[in-house]
């Protein structure tokens, strides 16, 4: 992959211009130079903002994974493509070299074959962070299957609901996972949620834990054994431009997850392009991104984005805080990490503990390090600054998300002056637009907006599964001929961007997209529960934090308080993962509402900060008593 050839400010804002100018010749370039391809495209973009509707590479032919293992075997096939560091420090890396990974992939790839997956079929993977699960992500994207990753973090009920909206045929899991001193038995949580899903004939399972697990006839098979007579060569599937490559599951700010759909060229050529200039990385470089891969960052800078590049990437199947709290930078000294990318909750949580931890490592191999996932403030920002990156690596605050496919706004290491708490300059060929409240462009700078992007980039999501227009209204409609991301953001003199957060109903804890919606259906299937409302407040390590207020029924009314906190916390848990937990509950005899009986979340924010004035007009609700006997209960 080609580098900019940009060495400051000016030469940025003069290659952006030119972006900008000329969006297809910018992309063609790119897209050209950097890969294999079976035919070449006809247009390099087609699209119709209006219906949403946005094509990349038309006619294009070409297999993802082609250009991620096999065009490196010629040069680099003994080079590592993936250090495996287990979640016990006793236990020994592996490193998975090109050659390797091409074996292990083709063989996987075959055995889905076998199993009877088609191009086209979808794939659940529900695995820990072992290699196995980059391999079967991979397999997949070999013969044209459409995988759909679940992080292995959520509940039965939540992957079941992922299953039936695209009809998965198979699932890939594992007897179990560790993650610190706990072993999660993926297995289990995969026989509830099948109890559910009709779809899935085929259960293959990865040992890793040796955990007693049940197998069921004619549907669970252990996938070693087939792999150890599975065919070692494998021909990739030749797939259109725009064929699907996966779904991943976001949250929205309705009920149902949102299934977005990536497709295979402009994924492609997007994160390849986005991981070699915002990572800067150089041949012989070793990257680690702490994200699960279950997760977009992982997707797109776990797995495409740096083998694309030919790059070595750690997949860290642990946590940061075991053993210890130096774990991540004993992690980084092993193995001379050159880029580290993690999320502002991990740098919060490390930052609280002793320096010492980190004090003890030198860390000179790194050379770039990142941040993704939530705004990170100043003083995380300057904590990572000084002591992870030593004051002499460029700190990469990455703003982009599940629907961009890959990292949007953000400095460009040792050419754009990084600033605390801001992304900074859009990418080349990224055309981000502050809109007000009317619904028109604003040009000046230090202006505070609704972020949105006006023209298309390879790397969108294409559609969300099964539902074409939520993707239209979610993403076109609040802006018509623009790409709406939810977000709100400040620009500054500079034209420097920073993100305040969202603008909808969607709330991010550690770094996770949580819909109140969703945790909300989840509490109200307690029997005690009549109604509820979530929001988030600001919390010093997940950056927010779940609050919830909770009418009781009037059976729920005698009910101990105490218990009913834990019992809708794990009702929360089993419905959606122990993430999706609230930190604080406080039961109310009524929510304040508009007349048109919508929840008046800016009210509940603002008690849940403990910010008691300023509610503004509560005139207008139906119920303005309700305000001061809710801020009563607070107090
Ligand atoms: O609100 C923004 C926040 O995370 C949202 C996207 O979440 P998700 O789709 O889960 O993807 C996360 C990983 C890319 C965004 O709408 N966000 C992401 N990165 C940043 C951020 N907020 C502030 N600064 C960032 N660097």
């Amino acid at each position: 992959m080609s580098r900019y050839k940009i060495n400051n400010l000016e030469e940025y804002f003069k290659e952006y211009k030119k972006s900008v100018r000329e969006p297809k010749k910018f992309w063609d370039k790119i897209a050209s130079e950097n890969f294999t391809w079976y035919q070449q495209w006809d247009k390099v973009v087609d699209f119709n903002l209006a219906e949403a509707e946005v094509k990349w590479f038309t006619e294009a032919k070409v297999n993802i994974t082609k250009n991620c293992i096999d065009r490196h075997l010629a040069k680099k096939g003994d080079k590592t493509a993936i250090i495996f560091e287990p979640n016990d420090p006793a236990e020994e890396a592996q490193h998975i070299s090109y050659n390797d990974l091409h074996l292990r992939v083709s063989k996987m790839a075959n055995v889905l074959k076998e199993q009877g997956v088609n191009k086209g079929d979808r794939v659940c993977i529900y695995l820990p962070m072992i290699p196995e699960l980059a391999v079967a992500t991979l397999a997949c994207a070999r013969i044209g299957a459409i995988h759909s990753v679940v992080f292995a973090g959520f509940s039965a009920s939540a992957v079941a609901t992922r299953i039936k909206d695209s009809e998965c045929k198979i699932v890939i899991t594992s007897d179990g996972g560790y993650r610190g001193n706990k072993t999660i038995d993926l297995k289990e949580i995969i026989d509830e949620a099948l109890t559910e899903c009709d779809c899935v004939k085929t259960v293959l399972v990865v040992k890793r834990t040796n955990n007693a697990v049940t197998m069921k006839e004619g549907r669970d098979q252990w996938l070693q054994p087939l792999l150890d007579v599975a065919l070692e060569n494998n021909v990739a599937e030749i797939m259109d431009a725009e064929d699907p490559l996966f779904i991943l599951y976001t949250s929205g700010s309705t009920g149902k997850p949102k299934g977005m759909v990536h497709t295979t060229a402009g994924y492609m050529v997007y994160t390849a392009y986005t991981f070699k200039n915002v990572f800067n990385y150089e041949e012989n470089d070793v990257y680690w991104c702490t994200a699960d891969i279950g997760w977009i960052t992982g997707h797109s800078y776990i797995l495409y984005g740096p083998l694309l590049n030919g790059a070595t990437t750690v997949i860290f199947e642990g946590v940061p805080s075991y053993p210890d709290y130096s774990r991540f930078w004993e992690i980084i000294e092993k193995h001379h990490i050159t880029q580290f990318y993690t999320a502002p909750t991990a740098i919060r949580a490390l930052a609280k503990e002793s320096l010492d931890y980190v004090q003890k490592f030198p860390l000179k191999s790194l050379k770039v390090i990142g941040s993704v996932g939530e705004p990170i403030n100043e003083e995380a920002w300057h904590w990572y600054n000084d002591h992870v990156g030593d004051k002499r690596c460029p700190v990469v605050d990455t703003w982009w998300q599940t629907e961009t496919g890959g990292i949007m706004i953000s400095p460009i290491p040792f050419v754009t002056p990084t600033k605390p708490t801001y992304a900074t300059l859009p990418l080349p060929g990224i055309q981000p637009v502050l809109m007000d409240e009317k619904r028109n462009e604003i040009e000046e700078n230090q202006v505070v907006g609704s972020l949105c992007i006006k023209f298309p980039w390879p790397g969108i999501a294409r559609t969300i599964w099964g539902d074409h227009q939520r993707y239209k209204d979610t993403y076109f409609s609040a802006f018509p001929g623009k790409y709406f991301t939810g977000d709100g953001a400040l620009r500054d003199e500079v034209g420097y961007y920073r993100i305040t957060g969202r603008v909808d109903d969607v709330v991010i804890v550690s770094g996770h997209n949580l819909g109140t919606a969703p945790i909300e259906d989840a509490i109200n299937e307690h029997p005690a529960v009549a109604e509820s409302a979530i929001v988030g407040f600001p919390h010093d390590v997940k950056g927010n934090a779940l609050y919830g207020f909770v009418i009781l029924k009037e059976t729920g009314e005698q009910r101990d308080r105490n218990n009913l906190i834990k019992e809708i916390n794990q009702q929360i848990s089993n419905q959606i993962g122990p993430i999706a937990k609230l930190d604080k509950i406080q039961f109310v005899s009524g929510l304040p509402k508009t007349r048109s009986g919508k929840i008046m979340r800016r009210i509940l924010r603002k008690i849940a900060e403990g910010e008691f004035d300023n509610f503004g007009d509560i005139t207008t609700l139906l119920n303005p008593e309700i305000v001061e006997e809710i801020k009563q209960g607070k107090i």
